[in-house]
């Protein structure tokens, strides 16, 4: 499906609650799944991504009942295994598009005596998951993969603590180990070359199990075999779905929006960071904190004369999802902007940092790109054009964004894969786009 954006007219103004956030999401489910008793959760993100999660702790035997939908997101009661365990599905469990489903069920399954398929789409296919698989078969799971891609079979069994040193600063591989390390005998120890998103470990406590982390490095410890329970859990708002709301504001003249309830974690908000850097009226207030998460409104208004920064290699991991959208504001910034160290975009639903360069470039603006890195040359005019989301949900939107101020209308061509995770995102935008005008 392909969706015309027409360059906008008016300013974007007023408040947008964002939908869920997708990794929280996909973790309270997975959690309450593996947990003792029932949980409930809310604000869950009602997306393509997290009913692949949901579908899977189903196809495992889980309980998981839909309780209602209000304006945040699904409500669900979700009966876990507990001491029990997972039952064997019947057929290969498709995780569809989602990395996070797939990687951080080959960690829950490693511990049980199961033997499980894990497929997915053409660009799960793609992706590498043997970051994944080796520290399992080295703590005793038995894999095997395709190439070091799906489909995998892993069955679980007893497991021994390991000393992990991850080669790439990665949340789904360290969540997968420490979730293997839940069911290992002894000491389980994940140390990441930079820290990445830490929402594992902010929720596992809330699920009865102990963690330590820190000591000055990006290093955390779980003791096996522990035992989970189930809890009663609220999920913010997505700051990377924020971050093109944000994008967009900070683009077209005269705008200024409100985003309340916005997971302020700061293992995610390196995109603030570098918006700041550039000059950008941006600010989050902090507010009432959600379980161990500080939440808080974020406002963006657009302000002219955004200059340049550079993206060092240190805060890739905190904006990695962002790049896309970082990209496009880039692009209204004088001089070049340059973002080192992330050679990990290659890897994303689609080779993100390749696809970037092309479509931009569509658009008539200077980039070039290497192994790792990326420049974007602004002030840039921007031109209409039909742009291709290559079936990944943080390109489309980073495309509607770039339309709001080109010459002409942008097709974004696959503009379904936002199903993943911002069905409405074509809406919202629209809706900010409604109240007055430039
Ligand atoms: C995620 C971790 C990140 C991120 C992805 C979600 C998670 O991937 O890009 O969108 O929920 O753990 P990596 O762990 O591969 O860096």
């Amino acid at each position: 499906m392909s969706r015309r954006f027409a360059p906008t007219e008016r300013s974007l103004s007023g408040t947008v609650r964002v939908p869920g956030d997708k990794s929280i999401s996909h973790r309270v489910v997975l959690f309450a799944a593996m947990a003792e008793g029932t949980s409930r959760l809310r604000g869950i993100l009602d997306s393509a991504d997290v009913r692949s999660t949901i579908a899977a702790v189903r196809a495992l035997g889980v309980d998981v009942r839909f309780e209602g939908k209000s304006a945040t997101g699904l409500e669900l009661a979700v009966t876990g295994w507990g001491a029990r365990g997972p039952q064997c599905p019947r057929e290969a469990i498709d995780c569809g598009n989602s990395g996070t489903t797939c990687r951080l069920l080959l960690g829950v399954l490693a511990g049980w005596p199961v033997t499980v398929t894990l497929d997915g789409d053409a660009s799960l296919r793609r992706r590498p998951m043997r970051r994944v698989t080796e520290p399992l078969q080295s703590m005793g799971a038995r894999v095997t993969t395709t190439d070091g891609r799906l489909p995998v079979t892993i069955t679980g069994g007893s497991l021994r603590g390991v000393a992990f040193e991850s080669p790439v600063a990665s949340a789904q591989v360290k969540t997968a180990v420490l979730l293997a390390g839940i069911r290992a005998t002894g000491d389980t120890v994940v140390t990441e070359p930079a820290l990445s998103r830490d929402h594992t470990e902010l929720l596992l406590p809330a699920f009865g199990v102990s963690i330590s982390c820190g000591g000055g490095q990006a290093t955390c410890a779980v003791t096996g075999p522990a035992h989970m329970t189930a809890t009663d859990l609220a999920v913010p708002a997505d700051p990377s779905s924020a971050a093109f709301l944000i994008g967009a504001a900070l683009i077209v003249p005269g705008s200024e929006i409100v985003l309340p309830e916005v997971a302020l974690n700061p293992t995610r908000l390196g995109f603030m960071r570098v918006l700041q850097r550039l000059g950008a009226d941006v600010d989050a207030e902090v507010g009432r904190a959600i379980g161990a998460e500080s939440v808080g409104t974020i406002t963006a208004s657009f302000r002219r004369g955004l200059t340049a920064t550079t993206v060092l290699a240190k805060e890739a991991p905190s904006l990695i999802d962002e790049v896309p959208v970082l990209a496009v504001v880039a692009c209204t910034a004088q001089g070049t902007t340059r973002f080192e160290g992330i050679g990990e975009l290659r890897v994303k639903e689609s080779d993100r940092l390749a696809e970037i360069a092309v479509g931009l470039g569509r658009l008539g603006v200077v980039v070039r790109t290497g192994d790792d890195w990326l420049e974007v040359d602004g002030p840039a005019r921007l031109r209409g054009g039909t742009l291709d989301s290559k079936g990944d949900h943080r390109l489309a939107m980073a495309w509607a964004v770039a339309s709001l101020i080109a010459a002409g209308p942008v097709t974004v061509e696959g503009w379904d894969a936002v199903d993943v995770s911002y069905p409405r995102f074509a809406e919202d935008l629209a809706s900010l786009a409604q109240s007055t005008g430039r």
